[in-house]
């Protein structure tokens, strides 16, 4: 069949939209036709070559919501007509990783900027050339094909263009400060970057029980949201949250740092790690351009107050569990996601969302597919 799908075709390069070909699902495969996909900053990464796509042309988009129109032989888990989100890691269940509950870390995430199938097969094509499919799902296309485990069913009865937000930047905002830095009642916390994964860190952490949620941007329309949503402060810069931290604590510092820039540095994370107290943990959830090596932060330190660093792929959220339990919150009221819709476009318009992902005028910029 043919679909409409925005391609990366060099690096760096603009999002282009082409008709491609799409295959038949094969064996434990599904047929999605998109409703919504948010634009998140790791395309962004993508196209700029920070983290080049190892596979060009490469159809982009990992952040999704559709309803599934035909499965491949052996599925069992879906039927046509089902409403699915997107998973970016096609978490197995099986391997090491997924036994020991961290389903985020699946030995199948090996190929997601790859974009071929489990089976190592293209399913997209354009002009006989295999396209790659951004963390097999391309959500930046009408229809995709993607395993049945990147695949997860939600209920009917939830709008699909929210759902797409607990496709990504949800679960990994709101698992680094519930997950990753086990946010605690009375903790104080700062969060560095409130786009659209740190603002659900401020979510999270607030819904964990911190008494101070501190927001970093230097975007104003960012600090309102965050305060919005959550935020009981918000700077421009680090260093006054860490003066904030450090008089709340008697001068020890922040429980812990979570750094969500859209293109991190090392600097960032060496601010979290000056912010937070002895023991205090910095998550790492931005991305750094790939071939960044470093954080200038003092090893003497780092050994003496029993200072933490930890990365997070997803929150290190399960996308199978954590993804329809992210939406029960929603129906409960614990979480709010329908005021991070700031604007929505069509697939033409994906490098005009993207311009405004980078002039700040979006929490999380959304495609809506006809
Ligand atoms: N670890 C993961 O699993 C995972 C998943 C998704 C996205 N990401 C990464 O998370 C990062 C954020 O993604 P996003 O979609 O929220 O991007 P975004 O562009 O929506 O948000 C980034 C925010 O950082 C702010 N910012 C820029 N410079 C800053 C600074 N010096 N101090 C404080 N804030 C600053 C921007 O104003 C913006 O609000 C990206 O690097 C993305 O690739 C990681
Ligand atoms: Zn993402
Ligand atoms: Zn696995």
């Amino acid at each position: 069949m043919k679909t409409r799908a925005a391609v990366l075709r060099e690096v760096p390069g603009n999002w282009e939209v082409c008709t491609a070909d799409l295959d038949a699902p094969r064996e434990h495969e599904v047929l999605v036709r998109m409703v919504a996909a948010g634009l998140c900053h790791s395309d962004q990464h993508y196209a700029t070559g920070d983290n080049p796509p190892e596979h060009l042309p490469f159809c982009g988009g990992h952040e999704g919501a559709g309803i599934v129109e035909e499965v491949g032989p052996g599925v069992t888990s879906l039927k046509a007509g089902d409403h699915v989100v997107t998973s970016f890691i096609p978490s197995c269940g099986r391997c090491r990783w997924c036994l020991s509950g961290d389903a985020a870390l699946c030995d199948n995430g090996a190929g997601i900027s790859i974009g071929k199938q489990l089976d190592g097969t293209f399913r997209m094509h354009l002009d006989g050339e295999p396209v790659g499919q951004s963390a097999l799902v391309s959500t930046f296309s009408e229809y995709s094909v993607m395993p049945e485990v990147s695949a997860i069913r939600i209920a009917d009865d939830i709008p699909l263009a929210i759902a797409a937000l607990v496709s990504c930047g949800v679960p990994t905002g709101w698992g680094s400060a519930v997950n990753v830095a086990k946010v605690g009642p009375g903790d104080v916390v700062i969060v560095i970057g409130v786009g659209g994964i740190g603002i659900n860190a401020v979510q999270g952490a607030r819904h964990a029980g911190a008494s101070r949620v501190i927001a970093v941007d230097p975007v104003q329309l960012k600090r309102d949201f965050a305060l919005q949503l959550g935020a009981t402060d918000a700077f421009a810069g680090h260093e006054e949250a860490t003066d904030l931290a450090r008089s709340l604590t008697n001068g020890q510092g922040a429980d812990a740092a979570i750094v969500c820039v859209g293109v991190t540095h090392g600097e960032h994370v060496a601010a979290a790690f000056s912010a937070i107290r002895k023991a205090g943990t910095v998550v790492l959830t931005g991305v750094a351009p790939g071939a960044e090596i470093g954080i200038p932060v003092g090893l003497a330190e780092m050994v003496y107050y029993k200072k933490r660093i930890q990365g997070t792929l997803y929150g290190s959220v399960a996308p199978a569990s954590g993804i329809p339990q992210l939406l029960r919150f929603w129906q409960d009221g614990a979480l709010r996601l329908d005021e991070l819709v700031t604007r929505t476009y069509s697939l033409d318009d994906i490098n005009i969302g993207y311009e405004d992902l980078l002039a700040g005028r979006n929490m999380r910029g959304v495609i809506k597919f006809d």
